[in-house]
C-alpha cells in the first residue's frame, strides 16, 4: 500500500536521535541538599531513598558527590539547631544555611541556590510569622493542642511582617555567598522586597529564582519529614495556590515578573505540566520546575515493589518536564539521571 504519511519512517535507530525534540543535560538539573544542624552524622531520609540530611561538616563532601555526577548546581535546605515563633535562625549569621553556604562556596565550584522560607525554622512550621492571636506555639512548642487546632482553622500568616524577615534572610544568604536566592514562602510582594533589599545592600547582580507558582500540594509530604517543616496545625492553603487554579498561577507569575524575578518556578512539576507549558508560552524568562519529594517517593515505592523500572521512569519524568517547557529541573533524581547521561 502507498502511504504518503508513515511517521514510523523517522523512528528507525539511525534517524530517531536526529529528530529528537528534547534533550536532557546535567546542566539543566539542580540537586536538593539537606543540611542539618541537629546532627553530627549523616541521617538517611526513609521516604526519600538515597537522600540524607548531612551535618554542616559534611556539606562540602555531599556537594562534591553531586558534582561528580556532572550536576553543577545544588539548592540548600537547612534544619536549624533550634526553632522559635519567628524562625529567627533563618537569618542568623551563624545559621545552618549561612555556614553551609560559606563552606561550599569556599571549597567547591558548585553553584549554590539557597531556599528562602521559614517553615523549617518556625516552631509552628508555618512559612512566616503568625498573625496576633494565633501565635500558637510558644518558643519550641508544637501547638498541637486543641486550642491550636481551632486557631489553625482561621490561621493566617502575617504577610507583611514576614516580608521584613524575608529581607533579613535574603541579605544574610547573599552575604554568605549564595549565587541565587529562591524564595518559597508564597508571601505577596516577596520578590519586590528581596530585590529592593539586595540592591540596597550592593547585591544588584544576585538573581532571584522565584517559586512563583507554588501549589498547596500533598506531594510535599516526604520533604516535610526530611526538613522537619510540617505545619504543627492547620495547612498552607491560605498562602499557597489552590490546585484547582491555573489562571491564578499566571497572575502570580506576572506579579513576580513585575517585581523582578529572574527565573520562574512551578512546583510541583508532573501534576502541573499545563502550568509549566502556559508560563513557557507567555513569558520569555527561564522556567524552572520542581519535581518534588512526593514525585520522587512514589516512583521509588513502585520500583521497590517491582512495578516500575526506576531508571526508565525517572528519565521519562524529567524528559516530560523539559518537553512541557521547563529549562531547569530541581529534582531528587538529579544525580542518578546525570550519571546515566554520560
Ligand atoms: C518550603 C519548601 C517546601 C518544599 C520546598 N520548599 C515545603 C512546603 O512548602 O511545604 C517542598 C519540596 C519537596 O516536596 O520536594 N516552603
Amino acid at each position: 500500500m502507498n502511504l504518503t504519511h508513515r511517521p514510523r519512517r523517522l523512528r528507525g535507530d539511525g534517524v530517531r536521535g536526529m529528530v529528537s525534540e528534547t534533550d536532557l543535560d546535567a546542566s539543566d538539573l539542580i540537586a536538593p541538599v539537606f543540611v542539618d544542624a541537629t546532627t553530627d552524622e549523616r541521617v538517611e531520609i526513609p521516604s526519600m531513598p538515597g537522600h540524607e540530611r548531612v551535618p554542616v561538616e559534611e556539606a562540602v563532601a555531599r556537594v562534591e558527590e553531586v558534582r561528580e555526577t556532572g550536576v553543577e548546581t545544588v539548592i540548600l535546605f537547612g534544619v536549624p539547631e533550634s526553632k522559635d515563633p519567628d524562625g529567627s535562625r533563618a537569618w542568623a549569621d551563624d545559621g545552618v544555611i549561612q555556614r553551609a553556604t560559606r563552606r561550599v562556596k569556599a571549597e567547591t565550584d558548585a553553584t549554590v541556590v539557597t531556599d528562602l522560607c521559614f517553615c523549617e525554622y518556625t516552631a509552628h512550621g508555618h512559612c512566616g510569622v503568625l498573625e496576633d492571636g494565633v501565635r500558637g506555639a510558644p518558643n519550641g512548642g508544637t501547638a498541637a493542642d486543641s486550642s491550636a487546632t481551632a486557631a489553625g482553622d482561621h490561621l493566617t500568616v502575617d504577610n507583611d511582617a514576614t516580608l521584613e524577615n524575608i529581607r533579613k534572610t535574603a541579605v544574610s544568604q547573599a552575604e554568605a555567598g549564595a549565587d541565587v536566592i529562591a524564595p518559597s514562602g508564597m508571601m505577596d510582594g516577596q520578590v519586590a522586597a528581596i530585590r529592593e533589599t539586595l540592591d540596597d545592600a550592593g547585591h544588584e547582580n544576585l538573581p532571584i529564582m522565584s517559586y512563583a507558582a507554588k501549589y498547596e500540594s500533598a506531594f510535599y509530604g516526604p520533604f516535610r519529614d526530611a526538613a522537619d517543616g510540617a505545619p504543627a496545625f492547620g495547612d498552607r492553603r491560605h498562602y499557597q495556590i489552590d490546585p484547582a487554579n491555573a489562571r491564578e498561577a499566571m497572575r502570580e507569575v506576572e506579579l513576580d515578573v513585575e517585581q523582578g524575578a529572574d527565573v520562574l518556578m512551578v512546583k510541583p512539576a508532573l501534576p502541573y505540566l499545563d502550568v509549566v507549558r502556559e508560563i513557557r508560552r507567555e513569558f520569555d524568562h527561564p522556567v524552572a520546575a520542581y519535581n518534588v519529594s512526593g514525585e520522587y517517593a512514589m516512583l521509588h515505592a513502585a520500583a521497590e515493589k517491582g512495578w516500575l523500572d526506576l531508571e526508565a521512569v525517572a528519565y521519562e519524568s524529567l524528559l516530560s518536564i523539559k518537553r512541557a517547557g521547563a529549562d531547569l529541573i530541581l529534582t531528587y533524581f538529579a544525580e542518578d539521571v546525570a550519571e546515566r547521561l554520560h
